[in-house]
Formats: structure tokens, C-alpha cells, sequence
């Protein structure tokens, strides 16, 4: 069983973009500029946030931290996202999600425009993904796309089962999985909450990419010797043994399924570690204009 160290892929990916920026900013070319706008106070919100700040100082970024209390109206918040639609500063932005009830997720996503849109969120970007164009990927699933690839870890005619059907991970990361090219070329199944044979469908799988948002969901009797498995689940479940009161659990049961595995992701240390990576890439690709001119 080897183990995919997400956390030393993304320090390696993170120096590549570093000396990237140095370059472009060494020869007279602008800093590529994220804007985070964060709406409220979600603790894990903001961790991730705080997160995404600092990994931008880290590659060298410009980065603007926009937060607003949770009395902001939509309308109001639409404004602030036109304004960044409008700097020209700005190369790409995200919204923090989730934001609160009253206000529209799908219309904050859609007045984003597509070409700063760095989360790959936009419907725009989702279906340039799902027909192969360039898009903005979103970060999980580029995430995992990036792990697999730095690990050449075939996946040609590989039964790649993914659990969960979620529109930011399970729908992307099974669109790429059937792509023409490599890492893709699987053959995909799709299982969810309804899905009836789940364990059944579990042991023909080569890839298991589980991301059902369920701690401990994938035993050891779900998974056939030798397959990948990559555990995308991040619940905090309280725990004594942090600081914080709380610890990220996945949604595969690590002690079960490690030992069957040929590779396997931790959590955390796996996935986890290359969503900002992926949002990193993202943005200096909007920085060189690279996706979209
Ligand atoms: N909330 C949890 N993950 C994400 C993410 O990748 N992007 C945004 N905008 N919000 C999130």
C-alpha cells in the first residue's frame, strides 16, 4: 500500500507556481491578484479562508480579503461581485460558500464572470469542463486529477467508481474520469444515496473516489484488493484529542481499506491539501490569461 502524500504534492506544486510568479514578475509582467469574498462568520469558512489568504502570499499573489457581515443583502452582494467583475486588477475572485439563506447561491455563481471565475463554478466553466474545452477546473476534482497524475496512476480502461453526485466533486471528477486522455479514459460508475447495490458495484472497482460527505462509509469489505482509493470525505467530528475539539474524518475507513489498497489518500494530508493548490493554479492561469483571453 503506498500512500499519496496530498500535502508534499502541494508544497511541490505551490514552489512550481512560486517560481513561476517570480518569473513573470522578474520580467516586468503583473503579480496574478485573487479576491476572496467571504459573507459571515462559518468557522470553517473562514479557517479555509484565512487558508487560502496565506497560501497566496505563499506563490507570491496579490490577494484582497473581502468580508461582509451575514446582514449583507443580495443585492448588495451582487454589487460587490460586480466590482470585481470590473477591476481590472483582479485577475480571478471566489465566493466563499456557503452563504447564508437569504441569499441565492446559483445567482452569486452566475453574475461571477466566467473569465475570473477561478472556483470553475460558473455553468459556463461546469459545461466547458463536461465537452473537454478549456475551463477552469473546479478545485477538488482538479485535486485529485493532479494527484493521480503525479502518482501515474493508470487509469485506461479502469473501472473508476465514484461515490456522491455532488455538482462541486462527484459530477466534475466522474466528467474528467471519461474523458479521452490521460489521467481519464475510465469507465465510470456514478453511485449515490439511492443507489442500490452499492457494495456489489464497490468490488468491481480499480478507482474508488468516495465523496458522499458520510465519516467511516467505505469499509473494507467494499473494496478489492489492489484498487486506488481516494477519499475526498472531510467531516469535523469532535475529538479530544485537538486543540480545536474537532479532527476531519473521511468517508473511507482508513484502517479497514489501507491494507487492500495499492494507493490510498489520507485524510487529512490527502485531497484536502491540493483544493488550494488547484484554486492557486487556477488563478495563475487567469493571471497569464491562459484560458480565456
Ligand atoms: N466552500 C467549500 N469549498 C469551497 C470552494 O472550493 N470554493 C468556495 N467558493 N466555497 C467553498
Amino acid at each position: 500500500m503506498q500512500l499519496i502524500d496530498g500535502k508534499a504534492i502541494a508544497d511541490q506544486v505551490k514552489q512550481e507556481i512560486a517560481a513561476e510568479v517570480a518569473e513573470i514578475v522578474a520580467k516586468g509582467g503583473k503579480q496574478p491578484h485573487l479576491a476572496v469574498i467571504i459573507v459571515g462568520h462559518d468557522g470553517g469558512s473562514e479557517t479555509y479562508v484565512a487558508s487560502k489568504v496565506k497560501s497566496c502570499q505563499q506563490v507570491g499573489f496579490k490577494s484582497t480579503h473581502l468580508a461582509f457581515e451575514d446582514t449583507i443583502t443580495e443585492v448588495e452582494l451582487l454589487a460587490e461581485v460586480e466590482k470585481l467583475n470590473n477591476n481590472p486588477d483582479v485577475d480571478g475572485f471566489i465566493v466563499q460558500l456557503p452563504l447564508p439563506k437569504h441569499i441565492n447561491e446559483e445567482k452569486v455563481i452566475e453574475a461571477i464572470d466566467y473569465r475570473k471565475d477561478v472556483d470553475g463554478f460558473h455553468p459556463i466553466n461546469v459545461g466547458r469542463t463536461s465537452i473537454g474545452l478549456p475551463s477552469f477546473v473546479s478545485a477538488t476534482p482538479a485535486g485529485i486529477m493532479e494527484l493521480i497524475k503525479r502518482y501515474k496512476i493508470e487509469t485506461s480502461g479502469k473501472h473508476c467508481v465514484v461515490i456522491g453526485r455532488s455538482n462541486i466533486v462527484g459530477k466534475p471528477i466522474s466528467g474528467l474520469m471519461i474523458q479521452k486522455g490521460y489521467p481519464g479514459d475510465a469507465t465510470v460508475t456514478v453511485c449515490h444515496s439511492r443507489t442500490k447495490n452499492l457494495q456489489e458495484i464497490c468490488l468491481q472497482a480499480d478507482i474508488i473516489i468516495a465523496a458522499i460527505g458520510v465519516p467511516n462509509f467505505v469499509k473494507g469489505s467494499m473494496v478489492k484488493d489492489g484498487a486506488v482509493v481516494i477519499d475526498v470525505g472531510t467531516t469535523r467530528v469532535p475529538s479530544t484529542e485537538t486543540k480545536s475539539g474537532f479532527r476531519l474524518c473521511g468517508d473511507v475507513d482508513f484502517k479497514e481499506v489501507s491494507p487492500k489498497c495499492s494507493y490510498i489518500t489520507p485524510v487529512p494530508g490527502g485531497v484536502g491539501p491540493m483544493t488550494i493548490v488547484s484554486l492557486l493554479k487556477n488563478t495563475l492561469l487567469a493571471g497569464k490569461k491562459e484560458i480565456f483571453k
